[in-house]
């Protein structure tokens, strides 16, 4: 469906995307990646609300950067940033929103509906809460109707209940989609994507299923009792606990494994943070 090619982005001097080359199909799709990796500047590119410096998208083999009309009607995207006006209903943002775009209000009251934000639709969207917005925000994305749908940390903010809600939800109604959605927390990968694109310091630095990053890697993690900070020796620190006894216990990632240590499973945690560690002494 989707195929990014060599896809490079610069902002005057600052390399925000560097050469990302991937195909995508159906399946929901998690890009991870640090602060200022390069993730919104990937999904507005493929919204087609930016062009890239260079690099092509085709969308069922049509080049997209200078004909972007068929990506942009095919897709449906949320910004990390979404604008949620105080004074307007659920239902009347929603319904402008799908006006502007072409579509039937309609199947925006439907999304309300099994959002679970029926009996609120006609209430301020500033009385709502953080998690019910962000499920009125992908009320309006799965109502658009598109084979392709984009999501800018749709879980910023979420709390627990609200997450765990917002992953079966999406999971649930898009499993004839693409859905690529960013986040910077692996448990949102975990519990719902089926493959993770891996972007740090706009390169893309892994590519694959979240299993293959714990059951491939060649560095093992360990915990370590340590009172003296094992920094700088080219190990990733993923954890560190204080003790009440005054003790540190150290998660790690990395070859040797430290005198002293002892070895535990890795987690998709540690091999993401091992992956994007810009400290990291080698
Ligand atoms: N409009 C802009 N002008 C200049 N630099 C920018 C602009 N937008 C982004 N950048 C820079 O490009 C890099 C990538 O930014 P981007 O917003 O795509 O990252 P991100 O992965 O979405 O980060 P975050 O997790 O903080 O949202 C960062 O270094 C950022 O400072
Ligand atoms: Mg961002």
């Amino acid at each position: 469906m989707l195929n990014i090619e060599k896809l490079s982005h610069r902002y005057q001097q600052k390399v925000a995307l560097d050469q990302i080359t991937f195909h995508a199909e159906q399946g929901i799709i998690g890009l991870l990646g640090r602060n200022g990796a390069g993730k919104s500047t990937l999904l507005r590119i493929l919204a087609t609300l930016q062009q890239p410096s260079e690099g092509e998208i085709f969308y069922h083999n049509q080049a997209s950067i200078e004909n972007p009309k068929a990506l942009r009607q095919a897709t449906a995207y949320l910004p990390q940033d979404m604008v949620y006006p105080a004074k307007l209903s659920a239902r009347d943002y929603i319904h402008y929103l799908l006006r502007l775009r072409g579509n039937s209000p309609k199947a925006g009251d439907e999304w309300l509906e099994k959002l679970g934000l029926g009996s609120v639709a006609h209430k301020p969207l500033g009385s709502y809460s953080g998690g019910m917005r962000q499920r009125m925000g992908l009320a309006y994305i799965l109502a658009c109707e598109t084979p392709i749908i984009l999501l800018d940390e749709p879980t910023q903010g979420l709390d627990p209940w609200e997450r765990v809600r917002f992953h079966e939800y999406l999971a649930a109604a898009t499993h004839d989609r693409l859905v690529l959605f960013s986040t910077h927390i692996v448990s949102d990968i975990e519990a719902i994507a089926h493959r993770i694109l891996i972007i740090d310091q706009g390169k893309l630095v892994f590519d694959g299923h979240p299993q293959t990053l714990t059951t491939t890697s060649a560095e093992p993690s360990w915990q370590i009792e340590a009172n003296l900070p094992i920094y700088g020796q080219g190990y990733t620190i993923t954890n560190v606990r204080r003790e009440i006894a005054g003790s540190v216990r150290m998660r790690g990632v990395g070859l040797p494994i430290p005198r002293g240590a002892t070895r535990v499973a890795t987690t998709l945690e540690d091999q993401y943070l091992r992956l994007t560690d810009q400290e990291r002494i080698v």
